[in-house]
């Protein structure tokens, strides 16, 4: 990304949803956008901007085109905020949030109006692709909107087909039926797509019932045509054909991604917990790709069965391993039992810690190979850095993902739905073993690099996008 000779005044306001992924993504867009001149307000939610505190005012104070701006997100602040409570988070910024964005979008300057503490009006929107309240508002108060989903375009291309789904009749799921059948309807993934790999929330659907986030997820993505624009963080390269169907339903869609590999650092810290450095001493003792990476992003809480298998399943395969248990991620009454149970287990070949700076962990020689839950972030920052994946998917995209990753990219394996130890163990073994998914790792990382770099797809995506945002600024 080039620097801009000067900054101009183009004014993006991001909104994401306050959750860890969906404020990285953002976040490493924003430095995107500031280096190349535009302003950008962040807007965050009362509670994580409290909690990120000194990291986000060292930040703004840094840097005198970014702010950041905090509206609430209708919770109580002893609020978990983990995956149980996502359709009360969508709720609460649907009703909550979205009164005071209106109330805080009319009252900053606006196309024509002129500047309030050195930043130019707001001359557009970038919202998250959930929250379409936030770009019909933004329209509605005169200021250009383009939707930004966080997630894969094939996990997109999976939301939008849902109804057609539905009329075709692969929705719902017949009672009992085989989770291994072939979907048909979602264009691009015949022949590879089973109803195992649709969001988990399509198993739970019936004739008499439709599952409310499902519900919400689909709306958002069919209401994204309204948009000026779609944003994707990934690459052509990964997502050709889905990008390409997508194109046909949207406004225009912009492939921009990976952002974190655009950027040497970002321009603010937006992890709500803290790293333990530590772990990277740690690794610096291990031998070459003799590490297995455990993560299972920000949200994922696993049950006391999973955990067991896991750890069974990474004991017998005997690397050394790093595993990040959060201390909300296994109920709080359990969390410090099992992660003595997990060093005990590792035999001081394992360390455990509550969160690590992931890519300085991903990019480190040690590591072999990276278990994840394939969050959309996750995955992304596993194909940069070349790294063998084996995912275990829980919910939203994350079951598109991984089979992408399973079937074919084939950077990794897939284990979905089979958390039993000696799975766990025979998947781990062959992405750290095998010759043929490292070698499928290296390459697609090394075609991601392209994108990225000079005259690559995503960097000059990024490039029309920021000539977009300018067109509808002026
Ligand atoms: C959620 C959804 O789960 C995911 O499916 C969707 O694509 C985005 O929103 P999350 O579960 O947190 O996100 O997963 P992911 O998208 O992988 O984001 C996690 C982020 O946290 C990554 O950027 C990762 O680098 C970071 N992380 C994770 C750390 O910095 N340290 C850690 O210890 C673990």
């Amino acid at each position: 990304m080039a620097e801009a000779a000067a900054a101009d005044m183009a004014h993006v306001l991001v909104f994401p949803i306050p959750a860890q992924g969906h404020l990285n993504s953002f976040l490493h867009f924003s430095t995107g956008l500031l280096r190349a001149g535009l302003h950008v307000t962040f807007l965050h939610t009362v509670h994580n901007l409290r909690r990120l505190g000194a990291a986000a005012r060292e930040a703004a104070a840094a840097s005198p085109r970014l702010r950041f701006l905090s509206i609430p997100d209708g919770l109580p602040d002893d609020d978990p905020r983990d995956v149980g409570g996502i359709p009360q988070l969508l709720e609460g910024l649907r009703t909550t949030a979205s009164a005071a964005y209106r109330d805080l979008l009319a009252s900053l300057p606006r196309a024509g109006g002129t500047a309030d503490d050195g930043f130019p009006p707001v001359t557009c929107v970038v919202a998250d692709g959930v929250m379409p309240f936030a770009w019909a508002i933004a329209e509605e108060l005169g200021v250009p909107a383009i939707a930004y989903r966080t997630v894969s375009a094939c996990s997109v291309l999976a939301y939008l087909s849902v109804p057609k789904l539905i009329e075709l009749g692969e929705l719902p799921f017949p009672e009992g039926g085989n989770l291994d059948e072939p979907i048909r309807g979602v264009p691009g993934m015949e022949g590879f797509l089973r109803r195992r790999d649709l969001p988990v929330q399509c198993r739970s659907l019936t004739d008499t019932y439709q599952d409310p986030l499902l519900e919400t997820v689909v709306a958002a993505t069919v209401q994204s045509r309204k948009a000026r624009a779609l944003m994707l963080n990934t690459t052509a390269s990964l997502e050709r054909a889905s990008l390409a169907h997508l194109a046909r339903e949207m406004r225009d869609v912009f492939a921009v991604g990976p952002l974190h590999a655009m950027s040497p650092a970002p321009a603010a810290a937006t992890s709500l917990w803290r790293h333990d450095d530590g772990c990277l001493a740690w690794l610096d003792g291990q031998a070459e790709r003799s590490v297995v990476y455990i993560s299972l992003g920000s949200l994922t809480v696993i049950s006391h069965e999973q955990f067991t298998e896991f750890l069974h399943g990474l004991v017998a395969v005997g690397y050394p391993f790093l595993w990040v248990l959060r201390p909300d991620m296994l109920g709080a009454s359990q969390g410090a039992a099992l992660k003595e149970a997990v060093a005990a287990a590792g035999e001081g070949r394992s360390c455990v810690v509550p969160w690590v700076p992931q890519r300085d962990v991903l990019r480190h020689r040690a590591v072999g190979c990276f278990l994840t839950h394939a969050g959309w972030n996750s995955t992304v920052e596993g194909v940069v850095e070349g790294v063998p994946m084996v995912c275990w998917p829980f919910f939203a995209d994350q079951q598109v993902n991984s089979r992408f990753v399973g079937a074919v990219w084939r950077n990794g394996l897939d284990m979905k739905d089979v958390c039993e130890r000696d799975v766990v163990e025979g998947t781990v073994r062959v992405a750290m073993e095998s010759s043929e998914v490292r070698r499928t790792a290296r390459a697609l990382a090394e075609q991601v690099e392209r994108d990225v770099g000079d005259g690559g797809s995503s960097a000059l995506e990024f490039k029309r996008l920021v000539s977009f945002i300018r067109e509808l600024s002026s």
